[in-house]
């Protein structure tokens, strides 16, 4: 995709090449990044120099930028109408954080929510980029002069600091950075675990019956559906009290893109072995082209390398305008 598509705002976001996405991951999410490739500039990032602020195996790392590539390119993030790049293929992000990180104050960062979970989960490999991490990211979205970026509800203290280093920083020399506002997707469903539906899906669910895969195989993903946990009420209605039921049912409102209430009504008085098969039939139904066009990309790596190139390339060209300003701007020397 070409940049600088003067009228339209920018989009920018970011994901950690880590691991499967899961239906939680696809409907709140990448469907919407989707969505926002038309009628903006969208530029989507995979960040590989963020995945090594914990423990990892190189090799695994290279694999998964390839997966989680592609499993985008699958869900429908068409490298022609987006810029999908890869986070160490374009100079200037590491850069800027060093410039952001020198006047970020140290508490600022050792306060952050995510890094005192994870300093906790990896007590033992406690690295300075765990500590650094957020301001790396504030690189990656003021980089591009970002309008929009979206996020999930847990990213929102990173997009505070973000803003406060961009005014910091335009108060300090001079404005230069767009101050990037979060796009958080209004309420829609909040996909939960099948098996602990008190708690959202995810791929650390100790059990992973629980979490539906978009690769998973129609057989797999039925299986997960029938075992799913419910209650011993009977109705399919939604209720506070009914959190496996509720869930089955937000599931097959979004994936049928129908309203919660209509799928009430149409099982009203019919028994859970009904319902879940008729929820699996849509998940298969919805999950599988996206399976499928994963499987014919995951094997043409020249496709995806040539697909993140692109992107690269494009992204490259608008954070070399913003760094060649904001070096001028803190006085570094530029030789002709
Ligand atoms: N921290 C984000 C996450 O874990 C990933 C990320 C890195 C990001 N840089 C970003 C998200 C820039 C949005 C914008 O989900």
């Amino acid at each position: 995709m070409s940049e600088n598509r003067d009228n339209q705002k920018v989009v920018l976001t970011c994901a950690q090449p880590t691991g499967k996405l899961h239906l939680g991951n696809y409907l709140g999410a990448v469907q919407n990044w989707v969505k926002m490739c038309d009628g903006h500039e969208c530029y989507y990032g995979v960040v590989d120099m963020h995945a090594i602020t914990i423990p990892y195996v190189p090799a695994d790392l290279r694999k998964n930028v390839y997966e989680c590539a592609a499993q985008y390119m699958a869900c429908g993030l068409d490298p022609d109408k987006c810029n999908l790049f890869l986070q160490s293929s374009v100079a200037g992000h590491a850069e800027l954080a060093w410039i952001l990180g020198c006047i970020c104050p140290i508490g600022q960062l050792e306060r952050m929510t995510q890094y005192k979970d994870k300093a906790r989960k990896h007590a033992d490999a406690i690295n300075s980029g765990l500590l650094y991490y957020p301001v790396l990211m504030a690189a990656d979205i003021l980089i591009y002069n970002a309008d929009l970026v979206p996020v999930g509800e847990d990213q929102k203290q990173h997009l505070e600091i973000t803003r406060d280093l961009a005014q910091k920083f335009n108060n300090t020399y001079s404005p230069t950075f767009t101050l990037p506002e979060p796009f958080i997707p209004k309420s829609g469903a909040r996909i939960m675990s099948l098996q602990s539906p008190e708690s959202k899906m995810s791929k650390s669910d100790p059990n992973q019956n629980g979490t539906l895969y978009i690769t998973d195989k129609p057989d797999v993903l039925s299986k997960k559906i029938m075992s799913a946990v419910t209650d011993s009420e009977g109705s399919v209605r939604r209720s506070p009290d009914k959190p496996g039921v509720s869930n089955l049912i937000n599931i097959m409102a979004a994936l049928a893109e129908r309203s919660p209430e209509s799928v009430e009504k149409e099982f009203d008085g019919r028994g859970y072995g009904d319902f879940k098969k008729a929820v699996a039939e849509v998940v298969i139904e919805k999950l599988s082209p996206v399976r499928e066009r994963y499987e014919a990309i995951i094997p043409d790596k020249t496709l995806i390398e040539s697909a993140l190139k692109r992107g690269s390339e494009a992204a490259q060209r608008r954070a070399s305008r913003t760094m060649a300003k904001v070096y001028r701007k803190v006085g570094f020397m530029k030789f002709e």
